[in-house]
């Protein structure tokens, strides 16, 4: 079996949990250094101590401070002597409020997080790349969400939030493209992770129902395509948005 990103360099932030996790494993697994960059040192340090390979590092980062992301960047591209060239967008988070009751604090800390975020991360992630003269088959992957249609009540910011991403990627794409930087965006339909271990199990049964392959996601599904994407397999693929939803109604 051939390894996709053999000497790569990949930092995903939102890496101690869910989707960010498996992404880092199966990166790890297909021969890159993984940098797993999360709030929680903690669960980063766990998803570390998980993972294949040796050189791969745990990392602080709020993706919502300008200093905290900028601070991490440096800190990796010195570490390594490169700067990362593979990038996942996997922090998020959710409330769900319907729009009467959702405070301007609710709005801000998830427009903060999944959108201003991702916004931080990708500046300075290009940044690092540019100066660091290694934009050639760089890869950056941002976390949407299908709920971005705009199709499920009590989640108007959080949808509007990954709206914003999807928007934001493909704009990014045509500004990075002339200097080898592709930009894509993942949407994932209803996947098992602690971010969806609240729902109830008679929403998460009525949810099942619109999905034609009648089952939710498991995170490393959602993982495999992030990694092709990351991989030159995926050399043609620019500015697209790919559901990952089993097939959502
Ligand atoms: N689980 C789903 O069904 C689903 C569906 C569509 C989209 N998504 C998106 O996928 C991404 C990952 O979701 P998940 O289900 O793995 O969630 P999760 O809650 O399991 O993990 C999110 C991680 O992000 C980290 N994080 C939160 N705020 C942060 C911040 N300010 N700075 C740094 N790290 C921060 C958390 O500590 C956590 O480790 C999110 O962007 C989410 O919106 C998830
Ligand atoms: C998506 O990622 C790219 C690169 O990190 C970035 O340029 C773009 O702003 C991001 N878009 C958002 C907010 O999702
Ligand atoms: C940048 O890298 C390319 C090879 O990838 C090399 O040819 C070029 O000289 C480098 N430029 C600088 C300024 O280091
Ligand atoms: C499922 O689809 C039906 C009809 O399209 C819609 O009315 C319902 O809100 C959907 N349910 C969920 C949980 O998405
Ligand atoms: C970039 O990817 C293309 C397509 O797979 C490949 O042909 C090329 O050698 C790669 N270039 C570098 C510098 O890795």
């Amino acid at each position: 079996m051939s390894i996709l990103l053999a000497g790569k360099l990949a930092l995903v932030t939102g890496a101690g949990s869910g989707i960010g996790r498996e992404v880092c494993r199966v990166l790890a697994r297909e021969g890159a250094n993984v940098v797993a960059a999360d709030q929680n040192i903690k669960t980063a340090q766990e998803t570390v101590a998980s993972l294949t390979g040796t050189e791969h590092i745990a990392l602080h980062i709020n993706v919502e401070d300008r200093s905290s992301v900028e601070t991490a960047f440096k800190d990796v591209t010195k570490q390594f002597s490169k700067p990362p060239t593979i990038i996942v967008n996997s922090a998020g988070i959710v409330r769900n409020t319907l729009l009467m009751k959702h405070d301007d604090s609710n709005f801000d800390d998830i427009i903060n997080v999944n959108l201003k975020g991702t916004f931080l991360v990708m500046q300075t992630a290009v940044k690092a790349m540019i100066e660091g003269n290694a934009t050639k088959n760089s890869s950056i992957i941002n976390i949407s969400s299908i709920a971005a249609r705009g199709r499920h009540i009590g989640v108007s910011t959080y949808s509007a939030s990954k709206a914003g991403v999807i928007a934001m990627t493909k704009t990014a794409s045509l500004e990075f493209g002339q200097f080898g930087i592709r930009v894509n965006a993942v949407l994932p339909g209803f996947i098992d992770t602690p971010m969806t271990a609240d729902i109830s199990d008679e929403e998460r049964e009525m949810f099942k129902k619109n999905v034609s392959l009648q089952r939710t996601g498991k995170p490393e599904e959602v993982a495999e395509v992030i990694v092709f994407l990351a991989s030159d397999r995926s050399s043609y693929i620019n500015g697209a948005s790919i559901e990952v939803t089993g097939g959502l109604n």
